[in-house]
């Protein structure tokens, strides 16, 4: 048996997210709020004594798919944006908890939309209450949703004097297990239109009688979701920032947040009367106690508000870009491996009143800790001294949490401030790269050093570089360069590389800080392929084979779970019913299992007309999301047909690979195809496809 191995690169797919765009201040400006009746903004008795005794519990967040515009992705696309949310959801319910009110979440409708007339007369005794029905009211919207009448509360009309209304619509049943209810649209909208590189918007459209949120809408635009560019921590990043927003980090729901912080002992939760203001050099900031706190303690000051936004005018739900690099809620996000939920945010969630916060979620936030209190105002940040802001344009440094090398430039809300953003591409030092310096090593645990390491006796400048590194103790390490020892670096301090001319700065404060290791993405790690076996004539099966690169070990349930997963997506894309093929063998060590194909009286073959190969080899790009690992399929590919038994041509020769979110190298390994010319047929048959990857393919034996 003559066996082929074909490498296939797969293309990195990121893109730079740095000049994403949020419109949520925009998108909530034009959405209409509604509150409970019963709700006066500015009162100071917002929530009764009685609930100081509910537990608070984590916050239950429920997407609402609307019908029919799942249409507009396809099943990969969906699953892919289901399981975004899902992760979404999870972490926001470990971040917040809320007092949960008791049965299902109703959403309220705007009296002034369905009633014409109220009593006004305070003698009467259905004063305030509506006294006739606008005939033209058509029922509540959340942004461009149309609310489903069974999640909104009935409505009715009161006589003058009678005590008996006369109901409209009754009680609608409501949304179980439910503390914020989120519309998810999918959908080519104005906004996404006149914005492309809009990925996601969001806003909140009710709140409850305490000014939370209870019900939003977040919108996906769909043509960026099909580029295919966006992998799924891309868009879990952007749908919890935009989550973020509706939860409550809102412009227009500051003047709505509440001070509870006597809660707990008996007393009632008041309005904040304030909750940003201008400091002297006209920056906007939050100054709540527990946002001025963190802030404080980040920069190593006293107590300072948080910057908002200041390129946003004239008020912004962003943190101010120059201060907060790196957060969740600053207005052009990092990419998602250096981005995080970091203590002010948090801060700012405890501030609103209507959350407890788990503060063990603090992430590792740098981005200038200890910088002190004028750290990164546009006429400090200058000086590089800090050593978070950079001005030499022209040589390549290290992004600030050295994990991947960056280049000194600027954007619209850095205010002239340059700092090094990360060079995708081939910057991420904790990644294998097919590129690298004589002295590099590109690896997980390598990070960027600034250096000037040569082996020659010329001169080098001083770049960021990869090298490997391993933790002695927070901010202690030491650093291994290409054909080196392990040697000790000394943060903050230069050092000297046996056999090497030049120097290197070991950096301080910035590695090892004992928060753990960096969240890089799981699924990097991991890099499958399934291959598969051409089928005799005899055995009417194929073996499909995902290959983890980095030894994960998986239980058996696992496996099987994985395994019905890829069949499930194989049956799919042949346009077969997922009976019609099932695996007979269980994965075994290597995650191989051998898939048959075949009909049976409970199993129909598909409608006949439509081609299963056809679709088959459209598998490109297919995520799988199965343990919260994300495998994209690179390609699914099929020999031209050689079979006569016509329920193996359906099934035909699938090799394919998997890659994970950001990657790398993949192998394909083809098997028993007769002779070289089938393979050239292969690639001949998926030629068509114009597959980027295809150029990289390479055969390396037959
Ligand atoms: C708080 O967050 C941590 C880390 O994400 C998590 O392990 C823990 O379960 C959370 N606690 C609560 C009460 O949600
Ligand atoms: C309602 O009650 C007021 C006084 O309480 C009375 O003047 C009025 O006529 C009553 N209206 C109707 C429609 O019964
Ligand atoms: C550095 O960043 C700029 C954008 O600010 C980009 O256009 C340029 O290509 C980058 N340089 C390198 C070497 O990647
Ligand atoms: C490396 O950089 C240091 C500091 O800038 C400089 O003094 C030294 O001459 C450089 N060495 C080489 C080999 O370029």
């Amino acid at each position: 048996m003559s066996s082929i191995v074909v490498y296939a690169l797969c293309l990195s797919l990121i893109v730079q997210l740095c000049s994403s765009v949020c419109l949520h201040d925009a998108v909530q400006k034009d959405t209409p709020v509604v509150s409970p009746p019963t709700l006066f903004p500015h009162t100071t008795r917002i929530s009764s004594r009685a609930t100081s005794w509910v537990p608070q519990l984590p916050l239950r967040v429920t997407p609402w798919y609307l019908p029919g515009e799942s249409a507009l992705l396809s099943p990969a696309q969906n699953t892919q944006l289901q399981s975004a949310i899902r992760d979404v959801t999870k972490t926001i319910a470990n971040m917040l908890s809320v007092r949960r009110s008791e049965g299902p979440l109703l959403l309220n409708r705007d009296m002034n939309k369905f009633c014409r007339s109220v009593w006004g007369d305070p003698s009467l005794p259905n004063y305030k209450r509506c006294g006739s029905r606008d005939m033209s009211y058509y029922g509540e919207r959340c942004l461009d949703v149309v609310i489903p009448e069974s999640h909104l509360h009935g409505y009715e009309v009161w006589p003058m004097n009678g005590t008996e209304p006369t109901l409209v619509t009754p009680e609608g049943s409501g949304v179980p297990d439910t503390d914020f209810l989120l519309y998810v649209r999918v959908a080519q909208t104005e906004k996404c239109a006149l914005q492309p590189l809009v990925i996601a918007y969001a806003s909140y459209c009710q709140l409850d009688q305490s000014g939370r949120p209870i019900a939003g809408v977040i919108v996906f635009c769909p043509k960026r979701l099909r580029e295919g560019v966006y992998q799924h921590s891309h868009i879990v990043q952007v749908s919890l920032h935009e989550m973020l927003h509706a939860l409550g980090f809102s412009s227009r729901l500051f003047e709505h947040w509440i001070d509870c912080s006597f809660h707990e002992s008996g007393h009632e939760c008041s309005s904040r009367s304030r909750v940003t203001n201008t400091d002297e050099s006209g920056q906007l900031r939050i100054y709540t106690p527990n946002v001025m706190q963190k802030m404080g303690e980040h920069l190593g000051g006293g107590n300072v508000g948080a910057p908002l936004e200041n390129q946003e005018t004239p008020s912004s739900s962003h943190w101010e870009s120059r201060i907060m690099q790196g957060s969740i809620l600053t207005a052009s996000l990092s990419p998602p491996h250096l981005t995080y939920i970091d203590p002010m945010t948090l801060a700012a969630f405890q501030d609103m009143g209507w959350y407890r916060v788990n503060t063990t979620m603090n992430d590792q936030f740098i981005w200038g800790k200890g910088a002190g209190v004028s750290f990164g105002l546009p006429f400090t940040c200058q000086e590089t001294l800090s050593g978070f802001f950079c001005r030499d344009e022209s040589q390549i440094g290290c992004h600030h949490l050295h994990l991947d090398k960056g280049n000194c430039s600027t954007d619209t809300f850095l205010d002239g401030c340059h700092i090094y953003k990360p060079l995708l591409h081939g910057g991420e030092c904790w990644l294998k790269q097919d590129i690298q310096g004589p002295e590099e090593i590109y690896h997980p645990q390598s990070r960027c050093f600034f250096s000037n390491l040569t082996k020659e006796l010329k001169h080098e400048s001083v770049k960021g570089r990869c090298y490997l590194h391993r933790c002695l103790a927070p901010n202690s390490f030491q650093v291994k360069v290409q054909g080196s020892e392990w040697i000790d670096c000394p943060a903050g301090e230069l050092i000297k590389v046996k056999g090497f001319e030049g120097v290197l700065m070991c950096p301080n404060g910035r590695l090892c800080l004992g928060f753990g290791q960096p969240s890089l993405p799981t699924s990097a790690s991991i890099t499958a392929s399934i291959s598969t076996i051409f089928p005799s004539a005899t055995v009417p099966g194929i073996i499909v084979k995902v290959k983890m690169m980095h030894g994960f070990k998986w239980n058996k349930e696992k496996k099987m779970l994985l395994m019905d997963e890829i069949v499930g997506v194989i049956a799919q894309h042949a346009g077969v019913q997922r009976c019609f093929l099932h695996a007979s063998t269980e994965p075994d060590k290597d995650l191989s299992f051998t898939l048959m194909a075949g009909g049976s009286n409970n199993c129909p073959l598909h409608t006949p007309g439509s081609s299963p190969y056809l679709t088959l080899m459209t598998l490109i790009d297919y995520p799988i999301t199965y343990d919260s690992l994300q495998f994209s399929t690179v390609t699914i590919r099929l020999c031209s047909p050689v079979s006569h038994n016509p329920i193996l041509r359906k099934v035909g020769l699938i090799g394919g690979c998997f890659c994970g979110i950001f990657f790398v190298l993949l192998i394909l390994t083809v098997s028993w195809c007769k002779h070289r010319a089938r393979i050239l047929q292969v690639r001949d048959v998926y030629h068509s496809q114009v597959i980027n990857t295809e150029q990289k393919h390479d055969v390396v034996g037959v």
